[in-house]
């Protein structure tokens, strides 16, 4: 039986944002317990996922919205409690349904009781949590290193005359994972969470933990090479992140879940490099069960495109380790935005949906993308995310706005005004409107999860690549039981594709198709099919 972060659809919950059961116009964990039924009531008229991630529920100042952690034993009042969070697994597990908690490891809360130790005096025992530097002999920060949210990653303590390090905002202090005490102290909560009923772990810049033990400065790369995501700061981000010794960390939380049994970390690698990527599963079996792989954030909307990083991971991962993509997240602007089109936005986010949860490889969701959410633009005066208000036009609000429940006051999200302003096109595009009407793109995701969980080929079997004409990418996923054939038209115009065998339609992204059958597929622009390919030989 295959493991159930393998076959499962994981759907990231950003919990600020998704339902609020006590109106402070803030989601909860109460809302969530609400809204489980939506999520998986066991039958097909609900959406059908198999896991939740839910985003930073802990004591938090909020100054990044959670991955600011002032307590990693405990619940938001914000949020509820630790009771409620009891329930909420209970629900969620009665329902069949994984619980999969945010582990912010790299940094804490500079309002963190370790912090507030560590910064009191250069003698305190915890001084040592956290990584303390002098300046240099002009006062300048020990090094170059910079903040991925911008500027200097070093902030001057000015009571004890030392710079500690930052890789986000100032309130979010590095942890010095050299220090063996980290190690353990963070283990505790890791067990503290699995004693509780968890089934696993999202675990926050996991590739960061560990920096140069020497601090050395970052090199500057080649003009002609640089890249404004992966050289942010204008720095080949050598020494402060990915170093070698992370693994062993990651090697100990993988026995430490290994002895509770089916858990599961999924690792947030924020690297573009595809081998730096897949050496976060180890040998395939000794650290991460999952890594997410990014490049269809940035991917734009092109058939070559997309098969090119399919490829790439595929064939650079150990055998036995398996992919796991995402659209849309809440760092990132919506894909419903970003492939948007003025007549086939619709027909795309079918499309992406289609090969989001065909590929071979775990599929996160972001709450909405079943309705097709956008990006909501947000007025200057209302900015929360301190990326946007640092760098206006960059910020994450748009993709972090209320879910669209209804058509009702507040889009049933609350029944006050929410923390981020509401999509004005909610009163069209919400659940309650979909659930009933067999053409909207909710009714095709539910379709498409119910089949997917009866599917072998789908759930076990092999990826191939397929030949194809230009704008479209399609595979095959082979099992000895099943051969699908998955092709996908990127472009605006109809297409034919050959299969390497006739078979019989599985689903299209078109209500309605009216050709079902054969070996040649006429594809409507932007419109992806799966076809049952006849016998169970491979092709
Ligand atoms: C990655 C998280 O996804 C992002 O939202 C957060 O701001 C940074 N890590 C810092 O924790």
């Amino acid at each position: 039986m295959t493991h159930w972060w393998r076959r499962g659809v994981f759907y990231e919950i950003y919990v600020r944002s998704f339902q609020d059961s006590n109106a402070d116009g803030v989601g909860d964990l109460e809302g969530i317990i609400q809204r489980l039924d939506y999520l998986n009531d066991g039958t097909p008229s609900s959406l059908g996922v198999d896991a939740l991630w839910l985003t930073p529920i802990y004591p938090s100042p909020m100054r990044d919205f959670g991955y600011d952690v002032a307590d990693y034993c405990s619940v938001h009042p914000l949020f509820g409690d630790l009771r409620t969070f009891d329930r909420l697994v209970e629900e969620a597990h009665r329902r069949g349904i994984r619980v999969v908690l945010d582990f912010v490891p790299n940094h804490t809360s500079s309002d963190h009781p370790w912090f507030r130790e560590s910064r009191s005096s250069r003698t305190n025992p915890r001084r040592d949590w956290y990584i303390w530097r002098d300046p240099k002999p002009d006062g300048t920060p020990p090094n170059n290193w910079v903040s991925s949210f911008g500027g200097p990653a070093w902030t001057l303590d000015p009571s004890t005359g030392q710079y500690y390090l930052h890789s986000f905002l100032p309130e979010q202090p590095d942890l010095n994972w050299r220090n063996p005490r980290v190690i353990e102290a963070m283990e505790d909560v890791l067990r503290f969470w699995l004693d509780r009923g968890v089934d696993g772990f999202r675990v926050d810049v996991i590739h960061k933990l560990v920096k140069d033990r020497a601090l050395r400065d970052n090199p500057k790369p080649p003009p002609e090479e640089e890249h404004p995501v992966y050289h942010f700061g204008g720095q080949v981000h050598l020494y402060d992140e990915d170093q070698p010794e992370v693994h062993d960390i990651i090697r100990r939380w993988r026995k430490l879940l290994d002895h509770y049994g089916e858990r599961m970390l999924v690792g947030e690698v924020y690297l573009f490099d595809a081998e730096r990527l897949a050496r976060y599963y180890g040998n395939g079996a000794d650290e991460l069960h999952l890594a997410f792989n990014f490049r269809f954030l940035w991917s734009p909307w092109d058939a070559t495109a997309f098969r090119r990083e399919v490829e790439t991971i595929e064939a650079l991962l150990p055998r036995s380790a398996q992919p796991t993509y995402v659209l849309s997240s809440h760092d990132a602007p919506r894909h419903r935005t970003r492939f948007d089109h003025p007549s086939l936005g619709d027909a795309r986010a079918r499309v992406a949906a289609l090969m989001l949860l065909t590929l071979r490889g775990t599929p996160f969701l972001y709450y909405g993308e079943e309705i097709g959410m956008r990006d909501v633009p947000i007025p200057p005066e209302r900015i929360c995310d301190p990326v946007g208000q640092r760098f206006p036009g960059l910020g994450r609000d748009p993709e972090r706005t209320p879910m669209q429940w209804s058509a009702g006051p507040y889009a049933g999200f609350s029944t006050v005004e929410p923390w981020l302003p509401l999509a004005e096109e909610y009163d069209q595009c919400n659940v309650e409107t979909q659930l009933h009407d067999p053409c909207s793109l909710l009714t095709f995701y539910r379709q498409l999860i119910w089949k997917r969980k009866r599917s072998l080929a789908l759930l076990e079997g092999g990826y191939r690549t397929l030949p194809s004409p230009d704008g479209v990418f399609a595979y095959l996923r082979e099992h000895p039981e099943q051969n699908l054939a998955v092709a996908l038209n990127f472009g605006n115009e109809p297409v034919t594709v050959t299969l390497p065998r006739a078979g019989k339609l599985w689903l299209s992204t078109n209500v309605g198709r009216l050709e079902t059958e054969g070996l040649h597929w006429n594809l409507a622009a932007s419109e992806g099919i799966v076809v049952e390919l006849e016998g169970s030989r491979t092709a």
